[in-house]
């Protein structure tokens, strides 16, 4: 299963290879990365996180992806957990800063939509990011997610939860470029 939407694939992590592997270790360290997710940066030596990333992808909950360029290269990772009944929860990591504000995530947010509403069959898909995340928000946005909440969480940060549902999403790809219903929402096959 590789979903694609205009200059981005998305691959099971199966296909990554080493060098692909180093760069997602790479993104997961980014102390920067780290903030923007919450997390603290990732420690783990390359063989464990490994481990437990392939180990995730036989869990039923869940749907992990590499994000590939136009020229193959990998630039991040994109998933749908917590995936209940006909709702799942969004993560996107652009991880390579050549390729912020140039419209991957988006791409990549719209190939991720069209597997969990039109491959699953999914109602909702949901995502938290922080307030202070502009851009993260600004490229939801432009996906169709809508703000539903707002809070200051434990730490003082402001907790933002959006979502999109399945009847705005094909509402907005009607709307959107003739080529939002054709070749560029296909999966490839290479
Ligand atoms: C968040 C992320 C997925 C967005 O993907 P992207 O490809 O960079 O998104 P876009 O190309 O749509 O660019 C974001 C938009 O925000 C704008 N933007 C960038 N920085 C901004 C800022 N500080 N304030 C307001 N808007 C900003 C950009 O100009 C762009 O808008 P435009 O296309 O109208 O010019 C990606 O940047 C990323 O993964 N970042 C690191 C990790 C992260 O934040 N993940 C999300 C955690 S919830």
């Amino acid at each position: 299963m590789r979903p694609a939407f205009g200059r981005v694939t998305l691959r099971p992590l199966d296909e990554l290879t080493d060098t692909d592997w180093r760069r997602l270790q790479s993104h997961f360290r980014d102390p920067e990365i780290a903030y923007l997710n919450g997390t603290p940066p990732n420690r783990m030596p390359l063989w464990l996180l490994k481990r437990l990333l392939k180990t995730d992808t036989r869990r039923p909950d869940r749907a992990t992806f590499g994000i590939f360029d136009e020229r193959g290269d990998f630039i991040g990772t994109t998933e749908l957990y917590d995936v209940r009944g006909d709702v799942a929860t969004l993560g996107i990591i652009i991880g390579e800063r050549t390729h912020w504000s140039a419209g991957y995530g988006p791409e990549a947010m719209h190939a991720l939509l069209a597997y969990a509403f039109d491959a699953l069959g999914l109602e909702v898909v949901r995502l938290e990011t922080f307030g202070d995340n502009l851009r993260a928000q600004r490229a939801f946005r432009k996906v169709g997610f809508q703000e539903v909440d707002r809070r200051v969480d434990a730490n003082g940060r402001i907790d933002v939860r959006m979502e999109l549902l399945r009847e705005r999403w094909r509402q907005l790809r009607s709307e959107s470029a003739p080529s939002a219903s054709g070749p560029d929402l296909a999966e490839r096959s290479a």
